[in-house]
């Protein structure tokens, strides 16, 4: 009796020691895409390196991660034709065959934008030689991959902070309708792929307006704009949570589809706010501009992940209007948070860290659909 008892006690310690390990596992590695399959698709930006799968313990995670990919620089005007009328399409290429190998999508990031062009775009100084390039590069680039991605984001970044045209090359030659004839010519060469307006603090009330009264312009011509992305590049303690909110449902109502496009959270200091990429701060000899150089302390740890979930709570909330959240990267070490604004900083605004570890941050935002179920 004593005997059977006791082997009815040891089996189920040897069972629930199984469970344990079984659901740790499990817990270990959940995977984003998988969690949120039902809400919106997870994308990632990746670095030339990783489009050509130099980086084996890289690959392995985005594989298991992520079901839509970025190039965070190849395939913007300055990678893609590098000479006036020569196009090098190698690594873009690259990006959609390993897509298509692991049956994921790619955004194309971008066709117009101020920063990263060609050299000789900033020597322009007449309208009939930009509107060539324009032209040129939105036709010929567009229709390329047509039909093999999910979308463009046409344009990026076309206004100022107060919700006005920024001053660009192409505002100043073209003039305000440049993005409306932007969005004309990538309908027309790509019938088949969506189109978005991208930029960052387009959450921000004045700058969210100006964004409107941009896409509302490019519907009343009768032009295709199919989404909105958001950039998302946001600061720890300060995610404007009901700015976010108010412009999914504002941008939403338009019949767009909305996404973030460039996820990360920044915990260093930084005396403004946004993602232009031409601004710059001059690092302090007092490490105060870089205070985490060797590693985080645990409640700064907390901080990002809380403001992860809280984020990802907000998501979920507008699943719905939501069809992707991009982050800017893989892993902390690859992050453009260590070179920008300042260099040679240590950041860590993404889930995984410099060995590729999910963080806490990770598993609060898998946390945040658990919870819903
Ligand atoms: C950044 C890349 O991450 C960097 O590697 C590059 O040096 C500069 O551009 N907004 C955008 C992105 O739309 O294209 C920018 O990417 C970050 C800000």
């Amino acid at each position: 009796m004593k005997t059977s008892t006791q082997s009815i006690i040891l089996v189920l310690v040897l069972l629930a020691f199984v469970s344990c390990q079984h659901q740790k596992q499990v817990k270990t590695s959940p995977s984003l895409k998988n969690t949120f399959i039902n809400d919106f698709l997870i994308g990632t930006a990746l670095s030339a390196n990783q489009i050509e799968e130099k980086d084996s313990v890289a690959d392995a995670l985005i594989r298991e991660q992520f079901n839509v990919l970025t190039a965070e620089n190849i395939m913007k005007s300055m990678f893609l034709q590098p000479a006036w009328g020569k196009f090098d399409f190698t690594l873009a290429d690259k990006l959609v065959e390993y897509s298509k190998k692991n049956n994921m999508a790619v955004v194309g990031h971008t066709l117009i934008w101020h920063s990263q062009l060609p050299r000789y775009v900033y020597r322009i100084t007449d309208k009939d030689s930009l509107k060539d390039f324009f032209t040129n590069h939105i036709t010929t680039v567009a229709s390329r991959y047509d039909g093999k991605i999910l979308g463009w984001d046409v344009v990026n970044e076309a206004l100022n902070e107060d919700g006005t045209m920024r001053g660009s090359i192409f505002y100043k030659l073209l003039g305000e309708d440049y993005v409306t004839e932007a969005f004309r010519l990538a309908q027309q060469a790509a019938p088949n792929t969506e189109l978005y307006y991208n930029d960052y603090n387009i959450e921000q009330p004045k700058k969210r307006a100006g964004a409107i009264s941009l896409i509302k312009k490019i519907q009343e011509a009768g032009v295709r704009i199919d989404g909105v992305g958001i950039q998302g590049h946001w600061h720890a303690r300060r995610i404007p949570l009901q700015e976010i909110e108010e412009s999914i449902v504002e941008y939403a109502s338009l019949g767009l589809k909305v996404m973030i496009t460039e996820l990360d959270v920044e915990l260093l200091p930084r005396n403004f706010t946004g993602a232009d990429i031409s601004e710059r701060m001059k690092m302090k000899d007092d490490l105060t501009l870089n205070p985490y150089v060797s590693g985080l302390p645990d409640s700064v740890q907390q901080q990002l992940a809380n403001d992860y979930e809280a984020l990802f709570k907000l998501f979920l909330k507008h699943k719905d209007n939501i069809t992707r959240i991009t982050f800017w990267g893989v892993n902390d070490g690859q992050s453009w948070l260590n070179g920008w604004p300042a260099p040679g900083r240590t950041n860590y605004p993404l889930l995984f860290d410099r060995e590729f570890k999910p963080k806490p941050a990770f598993y609060k935002v898998i946390g945040a659909k658990e919870t819903l179920n």
